[in-house]
């Protein structure tokens, strides 16, 4: 399709970006092959997994991105309490491999991290790569301040405040909380 725009004849692009949904119950499959198709097998043995196992995400704050209806991205949060404050912690996060590098990525964390802070959270939490997510606004939590179970590098465990000061009281040993 071509745009006039006064004198200057523009392109529209012919692929539309991914549209970004919150998750519900019934993109279960496609958001589980997805991350099959990006973490492998090894995603069980995740340390993050244990608090994960046997529960549902907050659908309202996570989200799926679909082109033309085929799931290409996703992002999840998790109802945690950090000592004993409620909080949230994110993944799995992954986009098809097609799409990657187009920034796709950081858009699901902005939506997701957005969605948190308008439902009232502090701040979010997860174990990843600081090259990643330094961009997008994590940081390194003091090692030993917040103590993720299982085998978990704590150089990974990164965490952006959703308000100035939001991160500072968390503290202690994380637990899967009730949505
Ligand atoms: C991580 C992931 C979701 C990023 O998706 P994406 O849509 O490509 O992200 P963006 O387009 O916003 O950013 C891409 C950039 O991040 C970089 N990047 C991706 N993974 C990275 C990592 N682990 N460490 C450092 N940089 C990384 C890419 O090289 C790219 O850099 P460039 O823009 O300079 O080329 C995707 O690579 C993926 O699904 N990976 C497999 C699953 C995974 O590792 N998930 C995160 C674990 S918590």
């Amino acid at each position: 399709m071509t745009v006039t725009c006064s004198s200057l004849a523009v392109s529209a692009p012919t692929t539309p970006f991914p549209k970004l949904v919150p998750e519900t119950p019934t993109d279960a499959a496609e958001v589980e092959a997805l991350v099959d198709r990006a973490f492998g097998p090894g995603r069980f043995v995740k340390a993050a997994e244990r608090l994960r196992e046997g529960r549902r995400p907050l659908y309202d704050l996570s989200f799926v991105a679909r082109e033309d209806g085929r799931l290409v991205g996703m992002v999840r949060l998790w109802s945690i309490r950090v000592g004993g404050t409620p909080s949230i912690l994110l993944g799995p996060f992954a986009v098809d491999a097609a799409h990657r590098g187009q920034g796709l990525g950081g858009i699901l964390i902005e939506r997701a991290c957005r969605a948190a802070a308008q439902a009232g959270h502090d701040a979010v939490l997860l174990v990843g790569d600081r090259a990643y997510f330094a961009a997008l606004g994590f940081e390194p939590v003091p090692p030993g301040r917040i103590r993720v179970p299982g085998p978990v590098d704590p150089r990974r465990v990164l965490v952006r405040a959703l308000r100035p000061g939001g991160a500072d009281g968390l503290a202690g040993a994380v637990a899967p909380a009730s949505p």
